[in-house]
């Protein structure tokens, strides 16, 4: 027999708490269940029930801890694992001075291997079951990171980076070179076990206008494939891509020209939008990813991400490891509470948690595999000790509500807190 119970407190979605008042969506139930089955779920509901139920089960009690879904960063750098934390530089910068040279060390495979596989230890202990990466110029970058991901069970997206300007000699490719290598990637990795290839230019200024259109192309002959780059980041950032791109009408443009706007598509970052950029990607359903960490420690901005959900534009939460300063998605959750807050507006805890799960795998299209306890979707779990610091759980809970015990985790809590991470149906303890 291959089922696990695990009880404790559960939470469950039933919509999105950007769209309905997030008590009429989101539910945590204090006597709650998640049935295992292999690498699935199996069933959600009352403990007593599915005990009763299924008597054979294994169980596991978490007690008063919270079972959540696994957490789903739409937007990483896995090869930037070794030079988070670096100091000083705004993003132009930051990634001549610190990012390039690091990312110029995975010409070594070995090393794309080792850090492929420290990345996916440190994102569990934090209770990260699903990322969504960029990996570097050299193919097998993308494979150091789909092999160690595979042997895992876990799902993972990314993608061969793609640069043919503005960057140093070792970290170019060319157009063709840049669409030859994808192709083979995506021949070689989406759709085997949980693998999904994103396209991946890594922003307009380090592209020419022929690669653009190549990896254009190349979305258009596999349109299941996502895509994924960097939008509006930094007010230098884009008047160099006006300057590079002269008959483009904005940011997005460069994008939407070359074939790169569409639904599959992850723009990171996207906070200095102009009126039409907004209106293109709602009207075409295009993933904005927030990394509000990354935001923060660059000197980006702060994102007006209910702005943006007002408009139904889908929305992803993610690290940005290594612009962003952060592993956690916790600490991640916090960063987009403040970002809010300088826009006047206070995201609940359940829309922060929903953020960080269920809208993440909405983002990359997978809310049919991963981001929510729901029957069928894989046993991707982390559990949350909601007392996991004496900051914490000495706290004066005013309310008496345990949501707002959920939210002292999300703004004080780190590994710590993360109890237990599954992943595939298996515990990857933390
Ligand atoms: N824009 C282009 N590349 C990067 C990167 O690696 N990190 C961040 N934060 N922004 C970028
Ligand atoms: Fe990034």
């Amino acid at each position: 027999n291959n089922q696990t119970l695990l009880t404790g407190q559960v939470l469950t979605f039933d919509g999105n708490p950007f769209e309905t008042a997030w008590d009429d969506c989101v539910h945590i139930n204090s006597s709650g269940a998640v049935l295992l089955e292999g690498a699935k779920i199996a069933a959600v509901g009352d403990a007593a029930v599915l005990k009763a139920d299924h008597p054979q089960a294994r169980q596991v009690s978490y007690g008063q801890d919270l079972i959540c879904p696994g957490f789903v960063d739409a937007h990483a750098h896995y090869p930037q694992t070794a030079m988070i934390a670096s100091w000083g530089k705004r993003l132009i910068d930051w990634l001549n001075t610190y990012t390039f040279p690091e990312e110029a060390r995975f010409g070594d495979p070995e090393y794309a291997t080792a850090i492929a596989q420290r990345y996916l230890d440190l994102t569990a202990a934090n209770g990260t079951t699903t990322i969504a990466s960029f990996a570097t110029i050299h193919p097998h970058s993308a494979d150091a990171l789909f092999a160690a991901a595979h042997k895992r069970g876990q799902s993972v997206v990314t993608g061969k980076t793609c640069m043919d300007r503005n960057a140093p000699d070792d970290l170019r490719d060319t157009a063709q070179s840049a669409y030859d290598d994808s192709k083979a990637l995506i021949n070689r990795w989406h759709g085997k076990g949980r693998a999904k290839y994103a396209i991946t230019p890594r922003f307009s200024p380090t592209s020419t206008p022929e690669q653009l259109n190549a990896l254009g192309a190349l979305w258009a002959e596999n349109p299941s494939c996502l895509m994924q780059t960097h939008l509006s980041e930094q007010p230098d950032e884009i008047e160099w891509v006006q300057g590079l791109y002269p008959d483009a009408r904005d940011y997005l443009d460069t994008y939407e020209s070359h074939g790169l706007l569409g639904a599959r598509g992850l723009y990171g970052h996207a906070i200095h939008l102009t009126p039409r950029e907004i209106d293109r990607l709602a009207e075409v359903q295009g993933r904005v990813i927030h990394c509000p960490t990354s935001n923060a420690f660059i000197g980006s901005g702060a994102l007006d991400l209910p702005a943006l959900a007002q408009r139904q534009i889908p929305l992803g939460l993610a690290t940005d490891t290594g612009g962003g300063s952060s592993f956690s998605m916790l600490r991640t959750m916090a960063a987009a509470y403040e970002a809010a807050q300088h826009h006047g507006h206070a995201l609940h805890a359940a829309q922060l948690m929903w953020l960080a799960t269920a809208g993440s795998a909405n983002s990359l299209h997978m809310s049919d595999e991963i981001g929510s306890l729901k029957a069928g979707n894989y046993a991707d779990i982390t559990v949350l000790d909601l007392k996991s610091t004496e900051a914490i759980s000495q706290r004066a809970n005013r309310s008496g509500s345990v949501w707002e015990d959920v939210f002292a985790t999300i703004m004080l809590g780190d590994d710590r807190a993360i109890r237990e991470t599954w992943i595939a149906g298996a515990s990857r303890q933390s």
